[in-house]
């Protein structure tokens, strides 16, 4: 397993790339499986979850090839339906071949996931919703077993916000009978980027961006050529916080700062200069750091994906912090891993407070979940003396060359064996 070193203190400047998007990439990989002739997606991340879904198209039978930031996919020779437990408990975001896969042939066995560092992490609102789709579902060892003639159109209401839940009703609807009403859908970019991709190939789908989406069913879907998937805005916002962190002065290229008006608007608060320039966005961080309280919600609220890169900013903020997690129930696990880099930080609940410091120390720490392992690096930044983090595997999930993208900007930073 790889680790991370990080040597404090230097201040980060110069320019980096943002890469695609993580979650828009993965809904759709997974939306090929619905198409009737192949497709290449640009602007694809190389990451371990895209190589990880690269994997489970080609179990289900797909032919796949990925080449400079290009993923062909053949899906028309798919023959297989199951997406087995070995490979769905190591990445969850798998749940989303079951509205595809429902939608297209009728049949779907899919391992439910199982919950992750960050919480149970439930899919009951996918299922609920393939069996208002008409579909038969049955849980049976640990896997979610669907058979369906045809996806009849539904009305589909979200107890609370669902990114991939409305993901997979969207797919699904796309060529069920008649049409299919989604409330209270999520909005976030990702889900946005989805469905450009479904109408690009041909589907109908009204409402595109708010909480209400109406999908007329379609007897088939064909691209009509590539498509090229969204920056990724978590990855913007932890280099943003890079900046901020370090009293470094950025520019950050190839994203989308209209995704991040919630993170954009707190880090002003915190003194951090944003401005739109011609090739990027210019983050520059302050002399000091001033302490904010922030509530996770979602889209357009202050993403969870972001909560813990903005606690180990305020851990050297002037003043103290109120981080409340409302999205997943246990998504601090950072703050022990702070702790142990002498942060102050005392957690109520879903609760954080964090007493800003001059400075951390150094030391080994561990990461438990991909946002938690950048959280820590981050705090790493600026921490006094090295600071080892372990278990990088989390980071290698969602980042793409995080540590050399940081040593470009001048981080002294580097990656070893453990
Ligand atoms: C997506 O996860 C993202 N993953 C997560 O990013 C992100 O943190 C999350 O949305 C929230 O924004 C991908 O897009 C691949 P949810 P998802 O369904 O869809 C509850 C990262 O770091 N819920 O929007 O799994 C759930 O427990 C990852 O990149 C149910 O109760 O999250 C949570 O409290 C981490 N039943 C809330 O809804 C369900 O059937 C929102 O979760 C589904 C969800």
């Amino acid at each position: 397993m790889d680790k991370i070193i990080i040597e404090g203190c230097s201040r980060l400047f110069g320019e980096v790339e943002i890469s695609g998007s993580k979650n828009a990439v993965l809904p759709i990989i997974s939306a090929s499986i619905l198409l009737d002739s192949p497709i290449v997606i640009k602007n694809v991340p190389y990451l371990r979850d895209v190589v990880t879904f690269m994997k489970l198209l080609e179990i289900l039978g797909a032919k796949i090839n990925y080449d400079k930031k290009s993923l062909f996919i053949d899906p028309t020779t798919i023959n297989n339906f199951e997406a087995p437990y070995d490979l769905v408990k190591t990445m969850r975001a798998s749940i989303l071949v079951l509205g595809p896969l429902a939608a297209k042939f009728g049949k779907a066995k899919v391992s439910l996931p199982g919950g992750c560092a960050i919480g149970a992490r439930p899919v009951n609102f996918h299922v609920s919703a393939m069996k208002k789709f008409g579909a038969n579902v049955e849980i049976e060892d640990g896997y979610i077993n669907l058979n369906s003639k045809k996806l009849n159109g539904c009305f589909y209401c979200f107890d609370i916000p669902s990114v991939t839940g409305t993901e997979n009703v969207m797919m699904a609807g796309t060529l069920a009978d008649g049409d299919t009403i989604i409330e209270n859908a999520a909005t976030e970019p990702e889900v946005t980027d989805l469905a450009n991709f479904l109408v690009a190939s041909g589907a109908k789908i009204d409402g595109i961006g708010t909480n209400k989406l109406t999908i007329k069913g379609v007897t088939k879907l064909k691209p009509k050529k590539d498509y090229s998937v969204i920056a990724d805005r978590i990855e913007t916002a932890t280099f943003m916080i890079a900046s901020a962190i370090t009293e470094g002065n950025i520019l950050i290229k190839n994203s989308n700062i209209n995704h991040l008006d919630a993170v954009v608007n707190k880090l002003r608060d915190v003194g951090v200069k944003i401005t739109k320039e011609s090739d990027g966005i210019r983050v520059v961080g302050p002399g000091v750091i001033k302490s904010v309280d922030i509530q996770t919600s979602p889209y357009p609220g202050f993403p969870t994906d972001v909560q813990a890169q903005l606690m180990a900013l305020m851990c050297f903020s002037k003043g103290l912090s109120v981080i409340k997690e409302t999205i997943f129930e246990n998504r601090f696990m950072h703050s022990n891993e702070l702790m142990r880099m002498d942060a102050d930080i005392q957690i109520q609940g879903n609760t954080a407070i964090v007493r800003g410091k001059e400075s951390l120390t150094g030391a080994k720490v561990m990461a438990s979940d991909l946002r938690a392992s950048a959280s820590l690096i981050l705090a790493g930044l600026r921490a006094k003396g090295k600071t080892e983090v372990s278990r990088i595997y989390h980071l290698d999930r969602g980042y793409e060359r995080f540590d050399l993208k940081l040593e470009k900007l001048n981080a002294k930073i580097e990656r070893s064996k453990e």
